[in-house]
């Protein structure tokens, strides 16, 4: 209220009665599926795994700055994984193999049991902490966050050699395993590799190297390819991992296979030849990468990974402790291809607004301009903060423009600017959001112009009559 003077937000608030009533609708909190997540969901928590178990659950697992424990947190919500207490299930030994780093645990029901696999290495005293394997520990009992969990074993490979990053996936009734490691006689650091899994810790078939980091944006700082991580949509299997160093050349790349396709033959994984998912400077997140894949509580994909929400690391990037994890809707293509967009920044989950009217037309920008169309999906991505004219007022901001508002002027026309922290910005910049259960739809009625809503004239946004069939959008 500081922003605007009394008059202002009595001018505001009275209308809204007027504005409600002449709309019939009860403005209601936004909710996607449940409360949005806010990003960083999870600070200090890298390489995320998150899943929606079928008890209801999510479960998310990660490592931890200090690399010393294995963690485990779960909720009804991926919202409330932010709160969620968390469990130490393991710490690294006090000696041994395992007493250094513990890297990247990933959950997983095998034959019956909770398993989590990880990486882990030595903690030193002469030998080299960097003798990085992977192993698994098993829970006693049905509750993962409540068992006992003890030592398993570790993951036999068909090299002695630096191996981390393991998951599991099932298809087609085949259960296997997909890997990074360092193969004696490829100069590289790590490889991705493909086996058929027989049990936890045992591989069931011949070893198939399915990546090697040789594209530039693979091989900056270090020759990476790592953290695969596998979705089943639109007929086939695709299989995202991260390359480079883990600072803000971190990326993620992707090899695509058909769902009928030989999976152990490498020539199955085509490999796509730009990154997916990049560093971007505009929503400030950086280093994005080690994904996993979940759906919302709607059952709409989500894409999980960790990012640093600035550049310039001091030190060892391996050492720093602000690779938070994030999530963010998963779209995709008119072809059935993930379109990952860009990294949307710090705040709560964007929107996408689809013109009830036409589909094909969603809420844009094209640099400063507001429009309907399909451009890019970031262009798209819009983000509703709350507003300044009474509770029920918001405000949206473009995610490649965070510090900008969509501000309706008196002429009926909706421009894009920075908060002048004056009163006449504080109004104009303010909306309702109405939706429509019935229809499924929702209207921005302009608080500065009552009876007014964001619709189109042709191709560009506009205030208008807040019936008239542009006024209506459907968040996606
Ligand atoms: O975060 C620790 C390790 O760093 C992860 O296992 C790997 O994906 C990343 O490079």
């Amino acid at each position: 209220m500081n922003h605007i003077n009394r008059r202002l937000f009595l001018a505001g608030a009275a209308i809204l009665p007027a504005a409600c009533g002449k709309l019939g609708a009860v403005p209601v909190a936004p909710t996607a599926a449940g409360p949005v997540p806010v990003n960083p969901l999870i600070k200090q928590r890298a390489d995320a795994q998150i899943f929606r178990h079928d008890d209801g659950y999510y479960y998310m697992t990660g490592s931890v700055p200090e690399y010393d424990r294995l963690v485990l947190r779960r909720s009804k919500t991926i919202a409330g994984l932010s709160t969620a207490t968390e469990v130490v299930l393991w710490r690294h030994e006090k000696t041994g193999p395992m007493s250094g780093f513990l890297w990247a645990p990933e959950l997983h029901m095998v034959d019956g049991k909770w398993i989590v696999y990880f990486a882990a290495g030595p903690s030193g005293g002469g030998e080299d902490v960097f003798r990085i394997r992977s192993y698994a520990v098993v829970c006693d009992g049905p509750d993962p966050m409540t068992g006992k969990w003890s030592v398993l074993g570790e993951l036999q490979t068909p090299w002695d050699s630096f191996n981390l990053d393991t998951t599991i996936f099932t298809h087609k009734g085949t259960r296997y395993m997909v890997w990074a490691q360092r193969e004696p006689g490829i100069e590289t650091n790590s490889n991705l590799y493909i086996a058929k899994l027989e049990s936890a810790l045992k591989l069931g078939s011949k070893t198939v190297r399915i990546a090697v980091p040789t594209l530039d944006w693979e091989i900056r700082g270090y020759k990476v390819a790592e953290a695969p991580a596998v979705l089943h949509r639109n007929g086939r299997l695709f299989m995202t991992y991260s390359a480079s160093a883990t600072d803000a050349r971190y990326c993620l790349g992707l090899l695509t296979a058909d769902e009928n396709a030989d999976l152990l033959d490498a020539k199955s994984w085509v490999k796509s030849p730009q990154p997916v998912f990049v560093t971007n400077r505009a929503t400030s997140v950086y280093g994005p990468g080690h994904n996993s894949f979940t759906v919302d509580e709607k059952g709409r994909d989500i894409l999980v990974y960790h990012g640093r929400d600035y550049e310039t690391i001091q030190g060892d990037p391996l050492l720093n402790p602000d690779r938070h994890t994030r999530v963010q809707r998963l779209y995709y293509t008119a072809d059935g291809t993930p379109d990952f967009g860009v990294p949307v920044g710090n705040g709560p989950l964007p929107e996408r607004f689809i013109a009830a009217a036409d589909p094909k037309r969603l809420m844009a920008h094209d640099g400063m301009r507001l429009v309907a169309g399909n451009p890019a999906l970031p262009q798209t991505q819009f983000r509703q903060s709350p507003g300044r004219a009474g509770t029920e007022s918001i405000m949206l901001s473009p995610i490649l423009m965070p510090d900008h508002y969509l501000v309706a002027a008196k002429d009926g026309s909706i421009s894009l600017e920075k908060d002048s922290k004056s009163a006449d910005f504080a109004l104009r910049s303010q909306f309702v959001r109405f939706e429509e259960k019935a229809s499924d739809t929702l209207r921005f009625v302009a608080i500065s112009a009552p009876g007014k809503a964001i619709g189109t004239v042709g191709d560009q946004l506009r205030l208008v009559p807040s019936r008239d069939a542009t006024a209506y959008w459907r968040a996606d």
